[in-house]
């Protein structure tokens, strides 16, 4: 089989049901719907991440799931330093449940839900919008994202120009 094919097997092999994973996620989610890290920020940063992925390069599905993992066990609003990696085993320990994905496409997810907050840049596509997609979204808590802190080029422009999306308020 090419590398084509196995993409396009792997691909198929994908599901989520997006509505059912947000649900689940924000009910088991400790600090409640209005904390600045809670559901309406997983909802900007998947519409981000698809704007970013779509210029980018980037695999869509991984970035959509990274929107809602990255945040989901926060425990704290403000210093919570593993709480990415915790996303990272929530997402695994839904895995085969509320969604399917290829080991490379997760690996890819557990990396970025890992390293979220401490990774500078990425060169990968889908990891780069994951981060920028999180990262452009930090007008919610009056910082105005910074091109310098962004990944992709898609990203770069967004900070640079202040895209009407920044807007904490725009509800996707
Ligand atoms: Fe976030």
């Amino acid at each position: 089989m090419s590398f084509a094919d196995s993409k396009e097997v792997a691909e198929r092999n994908r599901r989520c049901d997006f509505t059912e994973l947000a649900r689940m996620v924000a009910t088991s989610f400790s600090l409640g719907s209005g904390s600045v890290h809670g559901p309406s920020h997983w909802r900007r940063v998947e519409r981000n991440g698809i704007w970013l992925a779509e210029r980018s390069g980037g695999d869509l599905f991984v970035v959509r799931l990274f929107a809602w993992f990255h945040d989901s066990c926060r425990v704290s609003e403000w210093t919570d330093p593993d709480h990415g990696r915790r996303g990272a085993d929530y997402a695994a320990s839904l895995r085969g449940a509320v969604f399917d994905l290829e080991d490379e496409g997760f690996d890819r997810l557990v990396y970025a839900c890992t390293w979220h907050t401490d990774g500078e840049h990425s060169d990968d596509p889908t990891i780069g919008a994951c981060w920028d997609a999180d990262r452009l979204d930090l007008g919610r808590v009056g910082i105005d994202p910074s091109p310098r802190f962004m990944s992709t080029a898609a990203g770069k422009e967004a900070a640079e120009v202040g895209h009407s999306f920044l807007s904490p308020w725009v509800n996707p």
